[in-house]
């Protein structure tokens, strides 16, 4: 297990289920946590438990997170926060639902690592990005359009900042997790004749807990993943090996 002492590592999307998780997991294994949001009052109590700094920023403003990122001495980052859209195909799309969902996982990501790699360039110490991508850019999966392209876009953004980062010794890559039963994806993903039919198709015919993808996560920000960098991980249970 990889001790994590004097790195100082960012998590956005630290006020929901996998960030929180992905704290977690950090602080226990040493890591100064910075915790990343919108809601003030999540961060808060996850720094109350925790000991991360809360850092509040909007992912779909670039002046909020340079101002927020600007001076920080960052080792690694994990690109979680995002925002799940609609649930709709190409002929029924919300365009603007397109473009704010974009403007969330893949442009908010892409911001951050932008303004964190150069911190880590600076410091010359190596370091890792991770982005919490999803099984939906793997797969075509009916009703997201929106969502599945705005992860497909972000698996590229790792294996382009993975070829770029190599030589400062960052690595990058993605996990590409199936469905974490949370309030956010119950209304679709909770109905009978949807979660049935894909428990079925899935090996291992369960949906995934927060554990279950904060462990990878940590994983590939360790040192045990010294050699791994562009790869988009599925933790979806074998379900795009099919
Ligand atoms: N749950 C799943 O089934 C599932 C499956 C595959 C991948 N994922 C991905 O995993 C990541 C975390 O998902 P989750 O299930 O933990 O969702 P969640 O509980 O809804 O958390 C979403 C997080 O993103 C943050 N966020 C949303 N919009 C933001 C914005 N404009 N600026 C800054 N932060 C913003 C939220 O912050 P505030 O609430 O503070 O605004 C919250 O911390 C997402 O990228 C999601 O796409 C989730």
């Amino acid at each position: 297990m990889t001790d994590f002492t004097g790195r100082t590592i960012l998590v956005t999307g630290a006020s929901g289920g996998i960030g929180g998780a992905t704290v977690r997991h950090l602080v226990a294994q040493g890591a100064d946590v910075i915790a990343s949001g919108r809601n003030m009052d999540g961060l808060d109590t996850l720094a109350a438990e925790t000991g991360a700094r809360p850092l509040p920023f909007d992912l779909t403003s670039e002046e909020s997170i340079k101002g927020a990122l600007e001076g920080l001495d960052l080792w690694g980052v994990v690109n979680c926060g995002g925002w799940g859209g609609e649930i709709a195909g190409p002929v029924e799309t919300n365009i603007d639902v397109f473009d704010k969902v974009m403007s969330i996982n893949a442009r908010g990501s892409l911001l951050v690592t932008k303004y964190a790699a150069a911190s880590m360039i600076r410091l010359c110490k190596g370091g890792a990005i991770v982005n919490v991508s999803s099984q939906a850019s793997l797969v075509a999966l009916t009703g997201h359009i929106s969502y599945g392209s705005s992860k497909a876009a972000l698996d590229n953004i790792t294996r382009v900042s993975a070829l770029e980062l190599g030589k400062y010794n960052i690595r990058v890559n993605s996990v590409n997790p199936t469905v974490v039963m949370t309030e956010m994806s119950a209304f679709y993903w909770g109905l009978p004749e949807i979660e049935k039919p894909f428990l079925e198709a899935m090996p291992l015919g369960r949906w995934a807990t927060v554990d279950d993808i904060a462990g990878p996560i940590t994983f590939l920000l360790s040192d045990e993943a010294s050699m791994i960098s562009g790869v988009s991980l599925p933790i979806d249970g074998g379900y795009t090996a099919r």
